[in-house]
């Protein structure tokens, strides 16, 4: 089986990006699959939230310009099948940097490939930045499908028209032909508002079954997990918000054949 490539993303901050890419990582590893987290974003929040320091060049920084292997940049966490390149704060430069050079939409494919081709890896999931910057289309272009986290509020609608139109215009240039929604998932549901209520509905009548089955609630230990470095199913396997992410996980295999 090919290595799976699957992108976190939505230019909106602070939807669940992370928090997302950070679990589902952790639940599919725990099941078995070899899992290979890409941060990709400056502010290196899927870093710290797996507990890993902020590392001067540690990140993809230096691949990303052409020096040096990715692979290089793989590390282990402490958790079975989950592996990470971590990312720190020199990746907000490459977005400049990048700019000035020739397929500078196509560097994450490129150095993705090595990995992807010792099938050390079931699955690399990357959690994007919250803008449609270089770094991001960077991912849409390496990328077979994307992962949306949309949050329960009025605006998530919004947001998802502009993912939706850059999705069709990476497709179309033929930067990446087969480059698709996989899922959208609902985040920060709070079940006692209309609001959550109204928004998760509205996004289904919208999407479909794009919409994953699974809404994952708003909890105060999704929260504080990442503060000390551990993944829900880590920090406190039997809550709510483990319980979502795991049953979010079963989906995602089902759906990706993973
Ligand atoms: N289900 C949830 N319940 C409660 N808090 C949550 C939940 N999901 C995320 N959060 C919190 O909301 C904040 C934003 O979440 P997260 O960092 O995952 O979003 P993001 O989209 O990656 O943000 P950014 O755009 O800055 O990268 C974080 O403090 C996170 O701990
Ligand atoms: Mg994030």
């Amino acid at each position: 089986m090919p290595t799976r490539v699957i992108a976190v993303a939505n230019q909106k901050g602070g939807v669940g990006k992370t928090t997302t890419a950070v679990n589902l990582s952790a639940c599919l590893a725990s099941v078995g699959k070899r899992i290979l987290l890409f941060d990709l974003d400056p502010q290196a929040n899927a870093t710290s939230g797996l507990g890993l320091e902020k590392t001067e060049g540690a990140s993809a920084y230096h691949p990303l310009l052409g020096e040096g292997s990715l692979l290089d940049k793989i590390q282990k966490t402490n958790y079975t099948n989950l592996e990470i390149i971590p990312s720190e704060v020199d990746l907000c430069g490459v977005d400049v940097e990048l700019a000035r050079s020739e397929n500078h939409l196509q560097r994450v494919k490129t150095i993705l490939n090595p990995i992807l081709e010792t099938g050390r890896f079931d699955a690399v999931i990357i959690d994007c930045p919250p803008s449609l910057g270089i770094l991001t289309l960077n991912a849409f272009a390496a990328a077979e499908s994307l992962l949306v986290p949309l949050q329960c509020e009025y605006y998530a609608l919004e947001g998802i028209s502009m993912i939706t139109r850059i999705v069709n215009q990476i497709r179309d240039s033929g930067v990446n032909p087969g480059l698709h929604i996989v899922g959208v998932v609902m985040t920060m549901f709070d079940g006692r508002t209309n609001l959550s209520h109204q928004v998760v509905h509205e996004v289904r009548e919208h999407f479909g079954e794009t919409v994953f089955e699974t809404v994952i609630p708003r909890t105060t230990r999704l929260a504080e997990a990442p503060s000390f470095g551990k993944p829900i199913i880590d920090y406190d396997k039997y809550s709510a918000g483990a319980a979502a992410y795991e049953v979010l996980t079963q989906e995602f295999v089902e759906r990706l054949k993973l």
